[in-house]
């Protein structure tokens, strides 16, 4: 297993270095269409490169976002150093992508505050995502709270922490059971007309929530999990998004890094790791869930690509309004990623990889129910 992994690795490091050398990204049948080879070309007036983009309803973003949950403590790692992530994300500019998610409750603050600091001086040239609806009390996140007071009040910590003065998309983390979507709409259409927000979305929400939610005020993106393990979306949920015109965007789309093929049956997590707490990554979890990355590791040799670009190139070839924000404090990772905008799929390979997942039976994944009900 690891051996495949490190051919992959390899190849895509070999490519990237074409790409590098302003070359375009080939390997197998990527760069099957014209429009891709945008891809890491240098743009002709900067030292940026440009990325193919997607739209999230009316906004326009690149295909591939940067999640930077991971970058403060809290998850699944310690909070690496505050250096290195800056530099991270600078260089994540400097590589073409223009789409950063982060929330009030990552950290709680840190992860906006290293937002807002390093991506200072791209402002109005990148789009900021950040999320509210967690009460936060002595640095703790303690519950819900999306009361159209609270929103008012928060988005100005934000605000500040971003070093912005408007929000290019300002996400409901979560619904509030105690506040109808209606008034978190009409909330956020203040935050609007004050200029503090420009477009807005929800995350993890019913087809219900979210057609209710798009009536008060039309909603530019919706953000929930979804990736080959984890497909509850697939249940009526993207099917509303593409009537309504709502873009989609998945979390978690590695399976927490589970579709990298990092871990064994033997792997174990930290306490504070919040994978500890899910059945999907225990040890019964992983005797179960472990046979399935044999689809993943050989659709990944068949394409000539790494196991994280076959698992996010899928999402993309799933429907075009898909722009998936993997979270990686890793620059090799993070380049790695980027390389899945360039893979392409045909139909038949689409099929064939459909009925190969639907094959499989994974334990600690929700049931397809809960894609009725706010999470
Ligand atoms: N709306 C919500 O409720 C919600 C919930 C969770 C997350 N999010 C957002 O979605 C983003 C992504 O979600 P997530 O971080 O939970 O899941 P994820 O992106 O599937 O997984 C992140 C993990 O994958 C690893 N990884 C990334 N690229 C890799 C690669 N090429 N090879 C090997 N490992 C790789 C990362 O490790 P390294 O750091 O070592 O690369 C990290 O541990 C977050 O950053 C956050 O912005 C939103």
């Amino acid at each position: 297993m690891k051996k495949v992994t490190e051919i992959n690795r390899r190849d895509f490091f070999k490519n990237a270095a074409l790409a590098g050398a302003g070359l375009v990204l080939s390997s197998g049948t990527v760069l099957a269409s014209g429009e891709d080879k945008t891809a890491f070309i240098q743009s002709p007036n900067s030292n940026l490169s440009t990325l193919p983009t997607r739209k999230l309803g009316p906004l326009e973003v690149t295909g591939i976002g940067l999640g930077c949950m991971s970058m403060v403590a809290g998850t699944y790692n310690p909070t690496p150093p505050k250096d290195e992530m800056i530099a991270h994300l600078r260089k994540a500019v400097e590589l073409g992508v223009t789409f950063f998610d982060t929330a009030e409750v990552y950290g709680p603050y840190g992860s906006e505050e290293l937002v807002g600091e390093a991506l200072k001086p791209f402002k109005g040239k990148i789009t900021i995502a950040s999320k509210f609806g967690f009460e936060i009390q002595n640095g703790r996140r303690m519950g819900r709270n999306a009361t159209p007071e609270s929103i008012k009040k928060v988005i100005d910590g934000s605000l500040k922490r971003l070093r912005l003065e408007t929000i290019d998309l300002y996400y409901l983390h979560r619904m509030d059971p105690n506040v109808p979507v209606e008034e978190v709409a009409g909330a956020v259409k203040d935050l609007i007309a004050a200029g503090k927000v420009k477009h807005w979305g929800l995350s993890e929400v019913s087809p219900e929530t979210l057609r209710k939610a798009h009536a008060e005020l039309p909603v530019a993106a919706l953000q929930s999990e979804y990736n080959l393990a984890e497909r509850v979306v697939e249940n009526q949920i993207l099917e509303t998004c593409e009537e309504l015109g709502v873009g989609f965007v998945p979390w978690g789309p590695t399976h927490r890094s589970f579709l990298a093929g990092r871990f064994n049956e033997y792997s174990r997590f930290d306490s504070q790791d919040r994978r500890s707490q899910l059945p999907f990554f225990s040890a019964e979890g992983f005797a179960q869930n472990m046979p399935f990355l044999r689809v993943v590791r050989d659709w990944s040799q068949k394409k000539g690509i790494t196991m994280v670009q076959f698992s996010l190139a899928w999402l993309l070839a799933q429907k075009p309004f898909i722009v998936p924000i993997p979270g990686t404090i890793s620059p090799q990772h993070l380049a790695e990623n980027l390389g899945a905008l360039n893979v392409k799929f045909t139909d038949a390979e689409l099929n064939e990889i459909r009925a190969e997942i639907e094959k499989f039976k994974f334990l600690g994944v929700r049931a397809p129910e809960t894609a009725f009900i706010d999470q």
